[in-house]
């Protein structure tokens, strides 16, 4: 499936969930078995390295770093919203392109070193990605890439993720 097929699979909502907001709902690839196939196929070819675990953003973003952590024979980690864990956790804030919120993952989720891939479903202001790499470099974790399957790069996240030096790779932009 060409890139441009996969990016038809995702629909423009405006106005969601806020007034000026462009949203891209990617329920509608999710609902192609080609299209999801074909997202999971290029994630695992882009993927740099042998990682411990794939750390996935609540909520879209558990569904990539499950699926993606099955063939790479890594873990999953997840990181969730503030208050849905149950053990001890370490906790970020951030400002979201419509919001604010904390994110929170278990303190003892990785050993000092773990390779760690971080993955998500988009990418706008990077806000969230790069909370969740102060949380998990906070826990010691080396943080090897991270993978989106968008990236709205009129917001600036991928590219303020790479001037930081780290490899980023979206599939649609
Ligand atoms: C969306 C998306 C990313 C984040 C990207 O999640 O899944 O996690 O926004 O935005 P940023 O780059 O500006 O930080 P959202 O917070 O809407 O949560 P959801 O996946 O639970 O819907
Ligand atoms: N997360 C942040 N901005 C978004 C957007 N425009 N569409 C979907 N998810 C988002």
């Amino acid at each position: 499936m060409a890139n441009d097929d996969l990016k038809a699979l995702i629909r423009t909502i405006p106005d969601f969930p806020k007034p000026g907001i462009q949203f891209r709902d990617i329920t509608t690839l999710l609902l192609s078995p080609a299209g999801l196939a074909a997202c999971i196929e290029r994630m695992v070819a882009a993927t740099d390295g042998p990682v411990d675990l794939v750390a996935g953003i609540e909520a879209r973003g558990f569904l990539f770093a499950a699926a993606l952590a099955v063939p790479l024979e890594a873990g999953v980690l997840l990181i969730r919203k503030d208050g849905k864990l149950p053990g001890a956790t370490i906790a970020e804030d951030y400002a979201l392109e419509y919001g604010q919120d904390r994110i929170a993952m278990h303190a003892d989720a990785l050993a000092p070193g773990a390779r760690v891939l971080l993955v998500d479903d988009l990418i706008a202001t990077g806000g969230t990605a790069r909370a969740a790499i102060r949380l998990l470099r906070k826990a010691g974790a080396v943080v090897t890439q991270a993978q989106f399957l968008v990236d709205l790069p009129d917001l600036g996240g991928a590219a303020a993720l790479r001037g930081d030096g780290l490899r980023v790779d979206a599939l649609v932009a």
